[in-house]
Protein backbone atom coordinates (compact mmCIF):
# COMPACT_ATOMS: atom_id res chain seq x y z
CA UNK A 1 0.00 0.00 0.00
CA UNK A 2 1.28 3.89 -0.90
CA UNK A 3 0.70 6.53 1.06
CA UNK A 4 -1.94 8.90 -0.37
CA UNK A 5 -0.72 11.71 1.06
CA UNK A 6 1.39 14.18 1.45
CA UNK A 7 0.62 15.33 4.62
CA UNK A 8 0.98 11.49 5.81
CA UNK A 9 4.75 11.81 4.61
CA UNK A 10 5.59 15.37 5.91
CA UNK A 11 4.36 13.94 9.69
CA UNK A 12 6.30 10.86 9.03
CA UNK A 13 9.73 12.45 8.12
CA UNK A 14 9.17 14.92 11.58
CA UNK A 15 8.91 12.00 13.74
CA UNK A 16 11.66 10.00 12.12
CA UNK A 17 14.34 12.75 11.69
CA UNK A 18 14.02 13.19 8.04
CA UNK A 19 12.92 16.68 7.58
CA UNK A 20 11.89 18.69 9.94
CA UNK A 21 10.09 22.01 9.15
CA UNK A 22 12.36 25.34 8.83
CA UNK A 23 12.97 26.99 11.73
CA UNK A 24 10.56 25.42 13.78
CA UNK A 25 10.65 26.71 16.93
CA UNK A 26 9.95 30.11 16.05
CA UNK A 27 6.55 28.66 14.55
CA UNK A 28 8.67 27.72 11.11
CA UNK A 29 9.24 29.66 7.96
CA UNK A 30 6.64 29.23 4.89
CA UNK A 31 8.42 26.54 2.34
CA UNK A 32 11.50 25.75 4.43
CA UNK A 33 12.74 23.18 5.65
CA UNK A 34 15.37 21.29 7.55
CA UNK A 35 16.97 18.13 7.06
CA UNK A 36 17.61 15.98 9.70
CA UNK A 37 19.89 12.77 11.00
CA UNK A 38 18.17 10.09 8.73
CA UNK A 39 17.29 12.53 5.71
CA UNK A 40 20.58 14.54 5.96
CA UNK A 41 22.08 11.01 4.67
CA UNK A 42 19.15 10.19 2.33
CA UNK A 43 19.62 13.18 0.21
CA UNK A 44 23.74 13.10 -0.03
CA UNK A 45 23.28 9.30 -1.01
CA UNK A 46 20.55 10.30 -4.39
CA UNK A 47 23.46 13.30 -5.22
CA UNK A 48 26.13 11.01 -4.60
CA UNK A 49 24.40 8.46 -6.69
CA UNK A 50 23.48 10.91 -9.23
CA UNK A 51 27.57 12.41 -9.46
CA UNK A 52 28.73 8.69 -9.61
CA UNK A 53 26.57 7.88 -12.65
CA UNK A 54 26.57 11.32 -14.46
CA UNK A 55 29.60 12.22 -13.57
CA UNK A 56 32.40 9.82 -12.54
CA UNK A 57 31.76 7.31 -15.31
CA UNK A 58 31.27 9.40 -17.83
CA UNK A 59 34.72 10.08 -19.43
CA UNK A 60 33.60 13.22 -20.91
CA UNK A 61 32.09 15.32 -18.13
CA UNK A 62 33.44 17.35 -15.89
CA UNK A 63 32.07 18.71 -12.61
CA UNK A 64 32.37 23.02 -10.98
CA UNK A 65 31.25 23.96 -8.36
CA UNK A 66 30.45 27.75 -9.03
CA UNK A 67 29.10 30.41 -6.73
CA UNK A 68 26.14 31.29 -5.47
CA UNK A 69 26.33 34.95 -6.16
CA UNK A 70 27.56 35.87 -9.53
CA UNK A 71 27.94 39.26 -11.90
CA UNK A 72 24.74 40.53 -12.33
CA UNK A 73 25.28 40.32 -15.74
CA UNK A 74 24.86 37.01 -16.19
CA UNK A 75 21.18 37.23 -15.49
CA UNK A 76 20.48 39.65 -17.81
CA UNK A 77 22.14 37.90 -20.37
CA UNK A 78 20.25 34.57 -18.99
CA UNK A 79 16.81 36.66 -19.64
CA UNK A 80 16.12 36.42 -15.89
CA UNK A 81 16.45 40.00 -14.96
CA UNK A 82 13.39 40.65 -17.92
CA UNK A 83 11.22 37.89 -17.44
CA UNK A 84 12.38 35.36 -14.87
CA UNK A 85 8.42 36.23 -13.01
CA UNK A 86 5.32 34.34 -11.99
CA UNK A 87 1.48 35.92 -12.14
CA UNK A 88 0.63 36.11 -8.53
CA UNK A 89 -2.74 38.16 -7.02
CA UNK A 90 -3.50 38.69 -3.51
CA UNK A 91 -7.10 37.59 -1.95
CA UNK A 92 -8.02 40.61 0.06
CA UNK A 93 -10.25 39.05 2.74
CA UNK A 94 -7.16 36.66 4.10
CA UNK A 95 -4.44 38.33 3.01
CA UNK A 96 -2.79 35.30 1.05
CA UNK A 97 -1.07 35.65 -2.18
CA UNK A 98 -1.53 33.03 -4.96
CA UNK A 99 -0.17 32.00 -8.78
CA UNK A 100 -3.45 32.77 -10.86
CA UNK A 101 -2.00 30.55 -13.60
CA UNK A 102 -1.63 27.39 -10.66
CA UNK A 103 -5.29 28.54 -10.04
CA UNK A 104 -6.65 28.46 -13.72
CA UNK A 105 -5.06 25.13 -14.44
CA UNK A 106 -6.19 23.62 -11.07
CA UNK A 107 -9.31 25.15 -12.03
CA UNK A 108 -9.55 23.55 -15.19
CA UNK A 109 -8.42 20.01 -13.96
CA UNK A 110 -5.35 20.83 -16.72
CA UNK A 111 -7.80 21.28 -19.37
CA UNK A 112 -7.17 25.65 -19.76
CA UNK A 113 -3.17 26.32 -20.20
CA UNK A 114 -2.52 29.49 -18.42
CA UNK A 115 0.50 30.08 -20.02
CA UNK A 116 0.67 32.22 -22.50
CA UNK A 117 -2.15 34.15 -20.97
CA UNK A 118 -2.31 37.83 -20.40
CA UNK A 119 -2.93 39.25 -16.88
CA UNK A 120 -6.10 40.41 -18.35
CA UNK A 121 -7.02 37.23 -20.02
CA UNK A 122 -6.37 35.68 -16.59
CA UNK A 123 -8.25 37.77 -14.42
CA UNK A 124 -11.33 37.71 -16.64
CA UNK A 125 -11.66 33.40 -16.45
CA UNK A 126 -11.12 33.66 -12.66
CA UNK A 127 -14.11 36.42 -12.87
CA UNK A 128 -15.86 34.41 -15.25
CA UNK A 129 -15.62 30.60 -13.17
CA UNK A 130 -15.70 32.52 -10.01
CA UNK A 131 -12.31 30.48 -8.62
CA UNK A 132 -13.30 31.36 -4.89
CA UNK A 133 -10.14 31.66 -2.25
CA UNK A 134 -8.94 28.21 -1.82
CA UNK A 135 -7.89 29.27 1.87
CA UNK A 136 -10.59 31.46 2.95
CA UNK A 137 -13.62 30.83 -0.13
CA UNK A 138 -13.78 34.45 -0.43
CA UNK A 139 -13.87 36.41 -3.68
CA UNK A 140 -12.19 39.49 -3.66
CA UNK A 141 -9.10 39.50 -5.38
CA UNK A 142 -6.92 41.85 -6.17
CA UNK A 143 -5.40 42.78 -9.72
CA UNK A 144 -2.50 40.26 -11.07
CA UNK A 145 1.01 41.49 -10.97
CA UNK A 146 3.95 39.61 -11.89
CA UNK A 147 6.25 38.90 -8.95
CA UNK A 148 9.95 38.77 -9.92
CA UNK A 149 11.39 35.41 -8.66
CA UNK A 150 14.67 36.14 -8.07
CA UNK A 151 16.02 36.83 -4.19
CA UNK A 152 17.75 39.92 -4.33
CA UNK A 153 20.35 40.89 -2.01
CA UNK A 154 23.14 44.33 -1.93
CA UNK A 155 26.86 43.79 -2.11
CA UNK A 156 28.64 47.10 -0.95
CA UNK A 157 30.22 48.31 2.36
CA UNK A 158 29.10 52.06 1.55
CA UNK A 159 25.49 52.74 2.16
CA UNK A 160 23.98 54.08 -0.78
CA UNK A 161 26.36 52.59 -3.38
CA UNK A 162 24.96 49.78 -3.40
CA UNK A 163 24.68 46.96 -6.19
CA UNK A 164 21.84 44.86 -6.66
CA UNK A 165 23.04 41.10 -6.71
CA UNK A 166 21.01 37.93 -7.00
CA UNK A 167 21.04 34.66 -5.25
CA UNK A 168 20.90 32.10 -8.51
CA UNK A 169 17.72 30.64 -9.23
CA UNK A 170 19.33 27.43 -11.44
CA UNK A 171 22.99 26.45 -11.25
CA UNK A 172 23.04 26.09 -14.93
CA UNK A 173 24.95 29.29 -15.35
CA UNK A 174 27.56 28.22 -13.35
CA UNK A 175 28.35 25.96 -16.22
CA UNK A 176 27.92 28.24 -19.02
CA UNK A 177 30.01 31.19 -17.65
CA UNK A 178 32.90 28.42 -17.27
CA UNK A 179 32.57 27.01 -20.63
CA UNK A 180 36.08 28.17 -21.74
CA UNK A 181 37.67 27.75 -18.38
CA UNK A 182 36.80 23.73 -17.85
CA UNK A 183 37.26 23.19 -22.18
CA UNK A 184 41.22 24.54 -21.59
CA UNK A 185 41.74 23.14 -18.26
CA UNK A 186 40.39 19.69 -18.84
CA UNK A 187 41.76 19.76 -22.70
CA UNK A 188 37.94 18.72 -23.40
CA UNK A 189 36.79 17.89 -26.51
CA UNK A 190 32.95 18.52 -27.92
CA UNK A 191 31.13 17.17 -27.05
CA UNK A 192 31.86 16.94 -23.40
CA UNK A 193 29.93 18.30 -20.38
CA UNK A 194 29.99 20.10 -17.15
CA UNK A 195 27.94 19.14 -14.32
CA UNK A 196 27.25 20.51 -10.90
CA UNK A 197 25.22 20.16 -7.75
CA UNK A 198 24.29 23.34 -5.40
CA UNK A 199 21.64 25.62 -3.59
CA UNK A 200 19.16 27.41 -6.20
CA UNK A 201 16.79 30.13 -4.56
CA UNK A 202 13.47 31.17 -6.12
CA UNK A 203 10.73 33.31 -4.14
CA UNK A 204 7.72 30.70 -5.32
CA UNK A 205 4.79 30.85 -3.83
CA UNK A 206 3.28 27.78 -3.18
CA UNK A 207 -0.12 25.54 -2.07
CA UNK A 208 2.66 24.09 0.80
CA UNK A 209 3.27 20.72 -0.92
CA UNK A 210 6.54 19.92 0.98
CA UNK A 211 9.60 19.78 -0.68
CA UNK A 212 8.37 19.91 -3.70
CA UNK A 213 8.51 23.40 -4.41
CA UNK A 214 10.71 25.44 -1.65
CA UNK A 215 12.10 28.94 -2.12
CA UNK A 216 15.50 26.91 -1.14
CA UNK A 217 16.61 23.58 -3.29
CA UNK A 218 19.54 21.65 -4.49
CA UNK A 219 20.10 21.62 -8.59
CA UNK A 220 21.65 18.57 -10.12
CA UNK A 221 22.26 20.19 -13.31
CA UNK A 222 24.42 19.16 -16.12
CA UNK A 223 25.22 20.54 -19.74
CA UNK A 224 26.12 18.68 -22.56
CA UNK A 225 28.41 20.81 -25.10
CA UNK A 226 27.98 19.75 -28.48
CA UNK A 227 27.99 20.13 -32.35
CA UNK A 228 24.45 20.55 -33.92
CA UNK A 229 24.53 17.98 -35.92
CA UNK A 230 24.68 15.48 -33.09
CA UNK A 231 22.08 17.77 -30.61
CA UNK A 232 18.85 14.87 -31.04
CA UNK A 233 21.10 12.49 -30.62
CA UNK A 234 22.53 13.50 -26.80
CA UNK A 235 19.11 14.64 -26.39
CA UNK A 236 17.30 11.37 -27.02
CA UNK A 237 20.39 9.35 -24.79
CA UNK A 238 19.78 11.68 -21.96
CA UNK A 239 16.25 11.55 -21.84
CA UNK A 240 16.81 7.91 -21.61
CA UNK A 241 19.99 8.00 -18.78
CA UNK A 242 17.72 10.37 -16.88
CA UNK A 243 14.93 7.65 -16.58
CA UNK A 244 16.98 4.98 -15.96
CA UNK A 245 18.70 6.54 -13.15
CA UNK A 246 15.24 7.08 -11.74
CA UNK A 247 14.07 4.22 -12.09
CA UNK A 248 17.16 2.67 -10.86
CA UNK A 249 17.21 4.40 -7.32
CA UNK A 250 13.73 2.80 -6.41
CA UNK A 251 10.50 4.62 -8.55
CA UNK A 252 8.10 1.98 -10.07
CA UNK A 253 8.41 3.01 -13.96
CA UNK A 254 4.86 2.54 -13.56
CA UNK A 255 4.32 6.35 -12.01
CA UNK A 256 6.83 7.69 -14.40
CA UNK A 257 6.21 8.99 -17.91
CA UNK A 258 7.97 11.45 -20.27
CA UNK A 259 5.74 14.44 -21.04
CA UNK A 260 7.25 16.16 -24.51
CA UNK A 261 6.46 19.96 -25.07
CA UNK A 262 4.73 21.18 -27.30
CA UNK A 263 4.86 25.04 -26.81
CA UNK A 264 9.07 25.62 -27.00
CA UNK A 265 11.01 28.75 -26.16
CA UNK A 266 12.41 30.38 -29.62
CA UNK A 267 15.53 29.22 -29.07
CA UNK A 268 14.80 25.26 -28.08
CA UNK A 269 14.78 22.60 -30.54
CA UNK A 270 13.00 20.09 -27.89
CA UNK A 271 12.14 19.68 -24.69
CA UNK A 272 10.80 17.05 -22.23
CA UNK A 273 9.96 16.65 -18.54
CA UNK A 274 10.09 13.33 -16.88
CA UNK A 275 6.92 13.26 -14.66
CA UNK A 276 6.63 11.21 -11.30
CA UNK A 277 2.87 10.49 -10.17
CA UNK A 278 3.20 11.98 -6.45
CA UNK A 279 0.82 12.06 -3.99
CA UNK A 280 -0.85 15.26 -5.85
CA UNK A 281 -0.93 13.65 -9.14
CA UNK A 282 1.59 13.66 -12.15
CA UNK A 283 4.16 16.61 -11.75
CA UNK A 284 7.65 17.23 -12.87
CA UNK A 285 10.74 15.41 -11.61
CA UNK A 286 13.31 16.53 -13.99
CA UNK A 287 13.76 17.86 -17.24
CA UNK A 288 16.05 17.27 -20.05
CA UNK A 289 16.06 20.45 -22.65
CA UNK A 290 17.81 21.04 -25.83
CA UNK A 291 18.72 24.90 -25.95
CA UNK A 292 20.55 25.22 -29.08
CA UNK A 293 23.44 27.73 -29.25
CA UNK A 294 21.23 30.22 -26.94
CA UNK A 295 23.78 30.31 -23.86
CA UNK A 296 26.67 30.41 -25.24
CA UNK A 297 25.53 33.27 -27.42
CA UNK A 298 24.24 35.48 -25.17
CA UNK A 299 27.03 34.47 -22.54
CA UNK A 300 29.26 35.74 -25.39
CA UNK A 301 27.46 38.78 -26.33
CA UNK A 302 26.83 39.94 -22.69
CA UNK A 303 30.35 39.60 -22.08
CA UNK A 304 32.01 40.26 -24.67
CA UNK A 305 34.78 36.89 -24.85
CA UNK A 306 34.41 34.71 -27.50
CA UNK A 307 32.62 31.00 -26.38
CA UNK A 308 33.73 29.14 -29.34
CA UNK A 309 35.42 25.63 -30.28
CA UNK A 310 37.26 25.33 -32.91
CA UNK A 311 37.95 21.12 -33.83
CA UNK A 312 41.28 19.83 -33.85
CA UNK A 313 40.59 17.60 -36.82
CA UNK A 314 38.58 19.63 -38.98
CA UNK A 315 39.40 23.29 -38.06
CA UNK A 316 35.62 23.79 -38.09
CA UNK A 317 34.96 27.12 -35.54
CA UNK A 318 31.74 26.66 -34.14
CA UNK A 319 29.36 27.88 -30.86
CA UNK A 320 28.87 24.55 -29.79
CA UNK A 321 24.61 23.34 -29.11
CA UNK A 322 23.84 22.40 -25.30
CA UNK A 323 21.63 19.65 -24.13
CA UNK A 324 20.74 20.35 -20.69
CA UNK A 325 19.47 17.73 -17.75
CA UNK A 326 18.24 19.09 -14.67
CA UNK A 327 16.43 17.76 -11.51
CA UNK A 328 15.89 19.15 -8.19
CA UNK A 329 17.71 17.13 -5.24
CA UNK A 330 14.54 17.93 -2.85
CA UNK A 331 12.25 17.23 -5.33
CA UNK A 332 14.05 13.88 -6.02
CA UNK A 333 14.14 12.67 -2.47
CA UNK A 334 10.25 13.67 -2.25
CA UNK A 335 9.69 11.02 -4.63
CA UNK A 336 11.56 8.52 -3.32
CA UNK A 337 10.12 8.62 -0.03
CA UNK A 338 6.95 8.98 -1.11
CA UNK A 339 7.89 6.01 -3.14
CA UNK A 340 9.49 3.57 -0.05
CA UNK A 341 6.76 4.41 1.90
CA UNK A 342 4.71 1.44 2.93
CA UNK A 343 2.05 0.39 5.98
CA UNK A 344 2.53 -3.38 5.65
CA UNK A 345 0.58 -6.09 8.08
CA UNK A 346 3.06 -8.65 9.47
CA UNK A 347 1.03 -11.03 11.88
CA UNK A 348 -2.56 -11.10 12.50
CA UNK A 349 -3.10 -8.43 14.62
CA UNK A 350 0.57 -6.00 14.29
CA UNK A 351 1.41 -3.65 11.37
CA UNK A 352 4.95 -2.18 10.85
CA UNK A 353 5.50 0.96 8.60
CA UNK A 354 8.65 0.37 6.73
CA UNK A 355 11.21 2.44 4.00
CA UNK A 356 11.81 0.59 1.48
CA UNK A 357 14.65 2.45 -0.18
CA UNK A 358 17.11 1.15 -2.33
CA UNK A 359 20.01 0.10 -0.15
CA UNK A 360 22.20 2.13 -2.14
CA UNK A 361 20.47 5.25 -0.97
CA UNK A 362 19.25 3.94 2.34
CA UNK A 363 20.11 6.51 5.19
CA UNK A 364 21.85 4.13 7.34
CA UNK A 365 23.11 0.73 5.88
CA UNK A 366 23.42 -1.60 8.85
CA UNK A 367 21.62 -1.60 12.71
CA UNK A 368 23.83 -3.24 15.25
CA UNK A 369 21.84 -4.61 17.86
CA UNK A 370 22.83 -6.14 21.45
CA UNK A 371 20.25 -9.03 21.73
CA UNK A 372 20.80 -8.16 25.49
CA UNK A 373 22.49 -4.99 26.65
CA UNK A 374 23.66 -5.98 29.67
CA UNK A 375 25.74 -9.10 28.25
CA UNK A 376 26.57 -7.99 24.62
CA UNK A 377 26.54 -4.34 24.70
CA UNK A 378 30.14 -4.13 24.70
CA UNK A 379 30.83 -6.70 21.46
CA UNK A 380 27.94 -4.89 19.68
CA UNK A 381 29.89 -1.45 20.45
CA UNK A 382 33.09 -3.40 18.92
CA UNK A 383 31.08 -4.61 15.73
CA UNK A 384 29.72 -0.93 15.08
CA UNK A 385 32.91 0.37 15.48
CA UNK A 386 34.27 -2.16 12.33
CA UNK A 387 31.09 -1.73 10.60
CA UNK A 388 30.57 2.50 11.03
CA UNK A 389 34.68 2.45 9.40
CA UNK A 390 33.01 0.73 6.01
CA UNK A 391 29.54 2.42 6.01
CA UNK A 392 26.79 4.51 8.02
CA UNK A 393 25.77 2.34 10.72
CA UNK A 394 23.20 3.18 13.73
CA UNK A 395 23.62 1.64 17.22
CA UNK A 396 20.54 0.67 19.35
CA UNK A 397 19.97 -0.95 22.86
CA UNK A 398 17.05 0.29 23.89
CA UNK A 399 13.72 -1.80 23.98
CA UNK A 400 12.69 -5.19 23.47
CA UNK A 401 14.08 -6.82 19.91
CA UNK A 402 11.09 -6.08 18.22
CA UNK A 403 10.72 -2.74 18.41
CA UNK A 404 14.23 -2.36 17.11
CA UNK A 405 13.32 -4.09 14.20
CA UNK A 406 10.58 -1.54 13.66
CA UNK A 407 12.41 1.65 13.99
CA UNK A 408 15.09 0.03 12.51
CA UNK A 409 11.83 -0.69 9.80
CA UNK A 410 10.68 2.84 10.10
CA UNK A 411 13.92 4.55 8.62
CA UNK A 412 14.75 2.09 5.94
CA UNK A 413 18.15 0.25 7.42
CA UNK A 414 18.05 -2.63 4.91
CA UNK A 415 19.83 -4.81 7.55
CA UNK A 416 19.88 -5.10 11.13
CA UNK A 417 22.93 -7.01 13.23
CA UNK A 418 22.10 -8.69 15.88
CA UNK A 419 25.18 -9.78 18.41
CA UNK A 420 24.13 -12.54 20.66
CA UNK A 421 26.41 -15.04 23.22
CA UNK A 422 27.20 -16.49 19.29
CA UNK A 423 28.54 -13.29 18.76
CA UNK A 424 30.95 -13.43 21.69
CA UNK A 425 31.77 -17.79 21.80
CA UNK A 426 32.02 -18.54 17.57
CA UNK A 427 32.21 -14.34 16.45
CA UNK A 428 29.32 -14.98 14.13
CA UNK A 429 26.48 -12.55 14.20
CA UNK A 430 22.53 -12.62 12.79
CA UNK A 431 21.33 -10.90 9.66
CA UNK A 432 18.32 -9.68 9.12
CA UNK A 433 16.83 -8.49 6.04
CA UNK A 434 14.82 -5.55 6.27
CA UNK A 435 11.89 -6.36 3.12
CA UNK A 436 11.89 -10.13 3.75
CA UNK A 437 12.34 -10.25 7.60
CA UNK A 438 14.30 -13.43 6.91
CA UNK A 439 17.39 -14.02 8.85
CA UNK A 440 20.64 -15.53 7.88
CA UNK A 441 24.00 -16.09 10.51
CA UNK A 442 27.12 -14.67 8.84
CA UNK A 443 31.06 -14.74 10.36
CA UNK A 444 31.55 -11.08 11.81
CA UNK A 445 34.47 -10.31 9.00
CA UNK A 446 31.60 -11.43 6.24
CA UNK A 447 29.08 -8.66 7.13
CA UNK A 448 31.01 -5.75 4.94
CA UNK A 449 31.90 -8.10 1.98
CA UNK A 450 27.95 -9.13 2.21
CA UNK A 451 26.38 -5.46 2.37
CA UNK A 452 28.98 -4.09 0.07
CA UNK A 453 27.98 -6.32 -2.75
CA UNK A 454 24.53 -5.25 -2.64
CA UNK A 455 25.60 -1.01 -2.25
CA UNK A 456 27.17 -1.20 -5.50
CA UNK A 457 25.41 1.02 -7.68
N1 LIG B 1 18.24 25.19 -15.48
C1 LIG B 1 16.95 24.73 -15.80
C2 LIG B 1 15.99 24.80 -14.70
O1 LIG B 1 16.29 25.31 -13.63
P1 LIG B 1 13.58 24.17 -13.99
O2 LIG B 1 12.55 23.31 -14.68
O3 LIG B 1 13.16 25.50 -13.54
O4 LIG B 1 14.80 24.23 -15.00
C3 LIG B 1 14.76 22.09 -12.94
O5 LIG B 1 14.15 23.35 -12.76
C4 LIG B 1 14.38 21.14 -11.82
O6 LIG B 1 14.67 21.75 -10.55
C5 LIG B 1 12.89 20.80 -11.77
O7 LIG B 1 12.57 19.74 -12.65
C6 LIG B 1 12.73 20.41 -10.32
O8 LIG B 1 13.16 19.08 -10.11
C7 LIG B 1 13.68 21.35 -9.60
N2 LIG B 1 12.99 22.56 -9.09
C8 LIG B 1 12.70 23.70 -9.77
N3 LIG B 1 12.09 24.60 -8.97
C9 LIG B 1 12.01 24.03 -7.76
C10 LIG B 1 11.49 24.48 -6.49
N4 LIG B 1 10.98 25.68 -6.32
N5 LIG B 1 11.56 23.63 -5.44
C11 LIG B 1 12.11 22.40 -5.58
N6 LIG B 1 12.62 21.93 -6.75
C12 LIG B 1 12.58 22.73 -7.82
Amino acid sequence: MSVDSLNKIREYCRQYGFIFPGSEIYDGFANTWDFGPVGVELKNNIKKAWWKRFVQEDMNTYGVDAGILMNPRVWEASGHVDSFSDPKMDCKKCKQRFRADNMIEEHSAGKVAAEGMTNEEMEGYIRDNHIVCPNCGGFDWSEIKQFKLMFETSRGTVEGAKDTVYLRPETCQGEYVNFANVQRTARAKVPFAIAQIGKSFRNEITPGNFLFRTIEFEQMELQKFCHEKDGMTFFDDYKKRAMDFVADLGLDREKLRYHDHDKLAHYAKAACDIQYKFPIGWEELNGIHHRGTWDLSRHSEFSGKKLEYQDPETNEKYTPNVIEYSIGADRLTLAILCEAYNEEKVLEDDTREVMHFNPVIAPYKVAVLPLAKKYHSEKAIEVYHKLSKCFMTTYDESGSIGKRYRRSDAIGTPWCITVDNETINNGTVTVRDRDTMEQITLKIDEVVDYVQKRIDF
